[in-house]
């Protein structure tokens, strides 16, 4: 009778990794922890970043085409040429600023790919990378795995505005980029003409990189112009701006987008991106070329999601909140002080828990979870969906 021999991994010792590793800060993020009680509590999610209708039917048959026509196999590494060069003609007529397709425009697997890498090609140990907070939550970690320093500007509620002088005295000779989010998740600000001269002053005599973050490009509302780094010379001689056409055709979980950087950037990005992830979804990047041929399909945009940001407002005229209409991006805070003094991640919870609607508290976007008694909304939603959110805020 033959023994059958047991291995166990008993020898192993997990602490030593845990007590090692490289993001000992991070934990859960506040997304996956209210997205858990909301599915726990069937609460209306009005809490994650993206839409709850569905794409344009023109869009998913073109990319049923791209599979059915055998574009299965990998795409260049740069991206499918045809994509980056429509990607360089539509920047040329928004911002009047060509990029080289064949250089300066890669396809990479959303923004989230496009910022990391941008971050590990360049980012060294004891480099500070300057972050303006409230900020989305996946600049820190890349600077951080990479040896850098974060170093914040911490904005003030509620106008989020930066103070230009405050911003220049937090640059040091050991700065090496700065990263810059307009429009501005979770605030809803964007940054103005003036904004950007005064960066572009700022950052003139240094060699310190930008690392733009546009992926709400084509969400403005009031009139208001998306201010793009790679309008402005200077910056755009120092900049990588990423894009991503999950938020602008709805369809967030195919993870793809774009940046484009001066040739000797790019070149830098791209050794990195080769050996990180190759290349991107290639049926995706053939359907998207074809869909980029209409400029209505991203310039309608901004009327669409006003449309949604001027119901829910007017739904909340008759509710305790004070808000500033959010002025980009399908995000908006409401200030509770008026119901509440709690802090904000208690009412977050009591509010998923007992009036079954889920939002961000945005004390996790600031420095040292400042409460700033803010809630943040995605109206990204079906109108029924803001009906019902509305008559729930419309009763605390
Ligand atoms: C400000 C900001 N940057 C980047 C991203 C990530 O974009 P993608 O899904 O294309 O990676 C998001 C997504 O919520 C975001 O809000």
């Amino acid at each position: 009778m033959s023994v059958i021999k047991i291995i166990t991994f008993t020898t192993m010792d997990y602490n030593q990794y845990k007590r090692a590793s490289k993001l000992p800060d991070v934990k859960t993020t506040i997304f996956t922890t209210v997205g858990n009680l909301a599915r726990k509590h069937a609460a209306l999610d009005l809490s994650q970043g993206f839409p709850n209708f569905k794409a344009d039917e023109k869009l998913i048959s073109l990319v049923n085409d791209a599979l059915i026509n055998g574009h299965n196999q990998y795409a260049p590494m740069q991206g499918y040429f045809s994509l980056r060069e429509i990607i360089s003609e539509k920047i040329a007529s928004l911002h009047q600023r060509t990029y080289s397709p064949a250089d300066e425009v890669t396809i990479t697997v959303g923004a989230t790919q496009a910022i990391f890498t941008a971050i590990t090609a360049f980012i060294n140990k004891g480099d500070e990378v300057i972050i303006i907070k409230p900020a989305y939550d996946c600049y820190e970690p890349a600077i951080t795995l990479n040896g850098g320093i974060p170093v914040y500007v911490q904005l003030d509620a509620p106008d989020y505005k930066i103070d230009w002088s405050a911003f220049e005295n937090k640059i040091t000779d050991k700065t090496k980029m700065v990263i810059l989010n307009t429009p501005h998740n979770p605030t809803g600000t964007v940054l103005t003409k003036s904004d950007m001269e005064e960066l572009e002053r700022i950052l003139k005599p240094t060699n310190i990189i930008l690392l733009s973050d546009e992926v709400y490009e084509h969400i403005t509302f009031d009139g208001q112009v998306h201010e793009s780094a790679s309008k402005f010379p200077d910056l755009a001689s120092r900049s990588f701006v990423c894009a991503s056409f999950g938020k602008t055709f709805h369809v967030t979980g195919w993870k793809i987008g774009y940046c484009v950087a001066p040739a000797e950037l790019m070149a830098e990005f791209r050794k990195v991106h080769q050996f990180a992830v190759f290349c991107v979804d290639h049926p995706v990047q053939r359907a998207m070329a074809d869909y980029l041929k209409h400029p209505s399909h991203y310039l309608d945009l901004n009327n669409f999601y006003q449309e949604k940001r001027d119901f829910f407002l007017n739904g909340l005229k008759s509710s305790k909140f004070k808000f500033k209409p959010s002025l980009g991006t399908y995000f908006q805070l409401l200030d509770y002080t008026n119901i509440s003094k709690e802090e904000d991640e208690d009412i977050s919870r009591r509010i998923i828990i007992e009036n079954g609607l889920a939002s961000i508290p945005i004390s996790s976007f600031n420095v040292d979870n400042r409460n700033d008694f803010m809630l943040r909304f995605c109206f990204a939603k079906k109108k029924e969906t803001l009906e019902k959110a509305v008559e729930i805020l419309c009763k605390l």
